[in-house]
C-alpha cells in the first residue's frame, strides 16, 4: 500500500461512529461516484486499449452500491442527499488540462481515493466488530476490492508515463496531506 504523507486524523473515527446511518447515505455515494469515474476515464484516448477493464471496475462499483442500498433498505435508513467532500473536490481541482497530462493526474487522483477507501474499510471492519458486526464485515469485505483498484489506476497511469507517474503522485500526495487535516464535522467517509 501506498505511502501516505498523513495519516487519518484522530477525529475521522468517533465522527463517523457517531452516525453510521449518515455514513451510510454518503459511502452508497461514494460507490455510485466510483462507477462514474471509471466509466469517466474512457474518454481518454490513452485508455482506450483498457476500456474492458475499466468496465469491470465500473460494474464492481455498482455491486458495492446496489450492497450498500440493500443495507440501507433492511436498516429502514432512506437514500438521501450525498454531502459533497472538499477532500475529493480538493484533489479534482489538481487536474492539469492537455489531455496527456489530464489522464495520468486523473487516474492518480481515482488511486487515491481508491486507497484511503480501502485503508477506511479495514478501520471500519475493525473498529466495529462488537459494536455492529454486519457493518463490520461488510466493510471488511471491501477492503481487497478498493485495494485492486487503487493499484490498477496507478498501474494504468505508470503504463502511460511512468516518470510523471512518480513525479504527479508526489504533488497529490501533498495535496491529501493538506487537506486530510482541514477540518471536516459532516459524518461521511472522506
Ligand atoms: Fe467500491
Ligand atoms: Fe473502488
Amino acid at each position: 500500500m501506498l505511502l501516505w504523507r498523513e495519516k487519518i486524523p484522530d477525529d475521522w473515527l468517533p465522527k463517523v461512529l457517531s452516525d453510521l446511518p449518515a455514513v451510510l447515505v454518503d459511502h452508497a455515494h461514494l460507490e455510485r461516484k466510483a462507477a462514474t469515474s471509471a466509466l469517466n476515464l474512457e474518454k481518454y484516448r490513452d485508455l482506450f486499449p483498457r476500456v474492458s477493464e475499466l468496465n469491470a471496475i465500473a460494474i464492481e462499483e455498482l455491486q458495492h452500491f446496489e450492497l450498500v442500498l440493500g443495507l440501507l433498505k433492511k436498516r429502514g435508513i432512506p437514500f438521501g442527499q450525498p454531502f459533497p467532500s472538499p477532500w475529493i473536490t480538493g484533489l479534482m481541482r489538481g487536474l492539469r488540462n492537455g489531455t496527456r497530462q489530464q489522464v495520468i493526474d486523473h487516474l492518480i487522483v481515482c488511486s487515491l481515493i481508491e486507497g484511503r477507501s480501502c485503508e477506511k474499510f479495514q478501520i471500519l471492519g475493525r473498529e466495529l466488530e462488537t459494536r455492529d458486526p454486519e457493518l463490520a464485515k461488510f466493510y471488511a469485505s471491501l477492503v481487497e476490492s478498493e485495494g485492486n483498484h487503487y493499484a490498477t489506476y496507478i498501474l494504468m497511469a505508470r503504463d502511460i508515463d511512468d516518470a510523471e507517474t512518480d513525479r504527479r503522485l508526489a504533488y497529490f500526495l501533498d495535496v491529501d496531506a493538506k487537506l486530510i487535516r482541514d477540518p471536516n464535522p459532516l459524518p461521511m467517509l472522506h
